[in-house]
């Protein structure tokens, strides 16, 4: 692997354990305002210490993170449809590589939606972006987005991270599902889930153990973290599941029995 590339990811999925907590923040590019990221500057500052990298948009990098952090950027690249709309797979590249560069990005991000009738577009885009991410040794991550109409079971998420992982993804985020392992075994790139809709704090944490148990480099959670009512105890606690292997209930407990601003 190209060292530019190699050392880039390596930023990201951490090498002491070859794990990462993701903090994803990118739910504005189609979701507008998204609850607890009204204030992004606010809600997200006081995180920034507990997360691996940050997943974002170019407009919210430039305009609400202070640029002295030392934080690993992956770059939402993609968009071009919203919430208002019935099939959100309608998704192109938003962002040139030059920009991504510019602004420093350790990784560039795309949704595909593997079955939706915009399936090619998303797939074409990867393979374009992981061409143009090769020629500067910037690694890219593939979404696995789910439309409403798609199961997410280990089937249809072990056949849509695969095409990404085939089309030349370096990391491929998913959803978890039952026989998760499935997945795991059959994607040749590091995996990370998404933490989906707020759920209660234990539930998210048992979906990382679980994830990470299956063999998952990590997490790239977002609105279980951010939505929380005590959102640095969530990340701490994430954190101790994802790195130090506690189970559920004991970073939990590690947590939230002790007080954090
Ligand atoms: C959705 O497409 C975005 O990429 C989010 O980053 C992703 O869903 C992860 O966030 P959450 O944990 O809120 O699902």
């Amino acid at each position: 692997m190209d060292y530019g590339l190699k050392n880039r990811l390596s930023r990201i999925i951490k090498p002491e354990d070859n794990r990462t907590v993701m903090l994803a923040i990118d739910h504005g590019y189609f979701m507008g305002p998204t609850s607890g990221l009204e204030d992004v500057k606010g809600a997200i500052t006081p995180l920034l210490p507990y997360a691996d990298s940050l997943m974002l948009t170019r407009g919210i990098l430039r305009n609400q993170i202070d640029a002295r952090i030392d934080i690993p950027i992956v770059l939402r690249v993609s968009g071009g449809t919203s919430i208002l709309k019935d099939d959100l797979s309608d998704e192109d590249i938003t962002v040139s590589m030059e920009d991504a560069i510019r602004l420093n990005a350790s990784a560039v991000a795309l949704s595909i939606f593997v079955g939706s009738k915009n399936e090619k577009q998303g797939i074409i885009n990867l393979a374009k972006l992981v061409d143009e991410g090769n020629r500067y040794g910037i690694p890219v991550l593939a979404v696995t987005a789910v439309g409403r109409e798609m199961a997410r079971d280990a089937r249809y998420l072990s056949l849509s991270s695969r095409i990404a992982a085939e089309t030349g993804a370096s990391i491929v985020k998913t959803y978890y599902c039952d026989d998760f392992e499935k997945v795991i075994s059959t994607c040749p790139v590091p995996v990370v889930v998404a933490g989906g809709k707020k759920t209660g704090e234990k539930e998210a944490l048992e979906l990382a153990y679980n994830a990470v148990k299956c063999g998952a480099a990590g997490v790239d959670m977002g609105r279980n973290i951010f939505q929380s009512e005590r959102p640095v105890n969530m990340i701490k606690a994430v954190r101790a599941v994802v790195h130090e292997g506690l189970a559920p209930e004991e970073a939990y407990n590690a947590v939230y029995n002790v007080d954090t601003p």
